[in-house]
């Protein structure tokens, strides 16, 4: 019996995130022999034919095809579907009874919903209605963000979902937490000793959390401009980051016990109130400018499909405050934005500084101790010291060492992981419902301040690290953000 057997019925087979992403990770489970088979869903009128041609494309573009594609291919079929007809489900369950016999796929079904959002209710209810998730073997649900545009409709939707599956059947994906260097915060936290003793608030100065792109809202307006970067990034990858870099050890390395501490770190961020909005976040939006590589970018508003006067944020930086134990008085600085000065993902850990009197008074190269978390482009670690100048002369300079993972991460290898995950039945690294929850809770406020008091949308120019605001929450403070590396 092969028990990475399933059905994948993918609603939005023929999107973006499908070819960019699931199609290359999907080739590469198949390389791995996991043994399913794919039915694509969407509107388009497709047949199989068409439909396996578009997936052969994605391998092109994303991937690296070689001869086995021919056979990977035969395992997509396709389902034109508008997702609203009930009864078109019933031809969909025909299909998936068929290719379960046809590929023996032991009865399992994975369901991921790859939409806009305000379809994953009712697909849901109309899988049930039509049988779909009434299979002989295990079923689960995958299902992209956002998850609920605030905690009211998070909760809505939550129930549900609810209705047909169990918590521990729902994958809520979050791709950074597929992420290598993600998913290596715990490792290098919990099995280094020297690491895990300072890591707290009598040696750790701040951390600072940043995910930059370049790349501006692109063809995404319609859902972007009513999202933003609040909703985009903060409340789920952003604060992700924040949960692993600051929660507890688990009592066991088991997904309830890691999950149970990140829901607390979550738990623990200082609510904002009305007057720390203001001087604790700072949201921004992108005119005009040059990018690194001399291109000349459009602002945000003069996008296409924008609206002139959009209130969106396209960058946002935050100050949070966890108050527990460990973290009291040490403040986690996170942002992220597009059209910033790179792409780029980065956890710095910033130690306090050295007594510098008596006995460091002449070293004016002393730099505090920095260990940086590469996430992305480059997978690794450093981690910057100060030594003795190499010279007859008295001084320090800094050095750093480095590790870095020559593993090129493409993009497409998180969903592996994730997908692979799911197949295992390891929702370790999916959001459970209170994560979510506790994210939305401290994005709702935010989001209510800015629509209801009168915050600045501070610009800033394309090709830059944000607005001027951002630099001065961390001046306020007397930090400073660390250059990307
Ligand atoms: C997605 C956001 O979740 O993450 C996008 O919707 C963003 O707006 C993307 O561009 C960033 O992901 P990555 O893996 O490229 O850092």
């Amino acid at each position: 019996v092969n028990s990475n057997a399933t059905t994948i019925i993918l609603f939005g087979a023929t999107g973006d995130l499908a070819r960019r992403k699931l199609y290359p990770a999907l080739y590469s489970l198949y390389k791995k022999k996991n043994n399913f088979a794919v039915i694509g869903v969407a509107r388009r009128d497709y047949d199989h034919e068409v439909f396996r041609q578009n997936v052969y494309e994605s391998l092109k573009n994303h991937s690296n095809p070689e001869n086995d594609a021919e056979d990977f291919i035969k395992r997509f079929y396709y389902y034109p579907l508008d997702v609203k007809d009930t009864k078109a489900y019933d031809g969909l369950k025909e299909l998936a009874d068929q290719l379960n016999d046809q590929f023996d796929l032991q009865g399992n079904r994975m369901f991921y919903l790859s939409l806009a959002p305000e379809f994953f209710a009712p697909v849901t209810l109309n899988l049930k209605q039509a049988g779909l998730t009434t299979n002989t073997g295990w079923k689960r649900l995958v299902i992209e963000k956002p998850f609920g545009r605030d905690l009211e409709s998070a909760a809505e939707l939550n129930n549900s979902i609810h209705e047909v599956f169990e918590e521990s059947e729902i994958y809520r994906i979050d791709h950074y937490l597929g992420k290598e260097m993600v998913q290596n915060i715990q490792v290098i936290r919990f099995a280094n000793p020297i690491f895990e003793g300072i890591w707290n608030n009598r040696y750790i100065s701040n951390i600072q959390i940043t995910s930059s792109e370049t790349l501006g809202v692109g063809e995404r307006a319609s859902y972007y401009d009513h999202t933003g970067a609040l909703m985009d990034m903060i409340q789920n990858h952003m604060l992700q980051m924040v949960a692993l870099t600051a929660m507890e050890p688990p009592s066991r390395f088991v997904t309830e016990d890691i999950r149970d501490e990140k829901v607390k770190v979550l738990r623990s961020i200082r609510p904002l109130t009305d007057s720390t909005v203001a001087n604790s976040v700072v949201r921004g939006q992108y005119t005009r400018g040059t990018m690194p590589n001399g291109d000349v970018v459009k602002g945000y508003r003069e996008e296409e499909n924008i609206k002139e006067q959009s209130m969106t944020d396209t960058f946002v930086a935050a100050k949070l405050h966890i108050d527990n134990f460990r973290w009291a008085g040490v403040p986690f600085y996170i942002r992220t934005g597009k059209r910033m000065t790179a792409k780029s993902t980065e956890i710095v850990v910033q130690f306090k500084d050295a007594p510098k009197r008596p006995y460091f008074n002449n070293f004016n190269d002393l730099q505090p101790n920095l260990l940086v978390i590469h996430v992305q482009p480059d997978e690794g670690l450093s981690l910057k010291l100060n030594a003795k100048k190499f010279s007859t002369g008295g001084g320090s300079i800094p050095i750093t060492m480095n590790f870095s993972n020559s593993n090129n991460d493409d993009g497409s290898s998180a969903y592996e992981r994730l997908i692979q995950d799911c197949i295992h039945g390891d929702s370790t690294n999916f959001t459970r419902w209170d994560e979510v929850a506790l994210s939305w809770q401290f994005v709702d406020y935010i989001a209510e301040a800015w629509k209801e008091r009168n915050i600045p949308l501070d610009r800033y120019e394309a090709g830059t690290m944000g607005p001027a605001s951002a630099h001065e929450l961390l001046a306020k403070d007397g930090h400073h953000w660390w250059p990307l590396t």
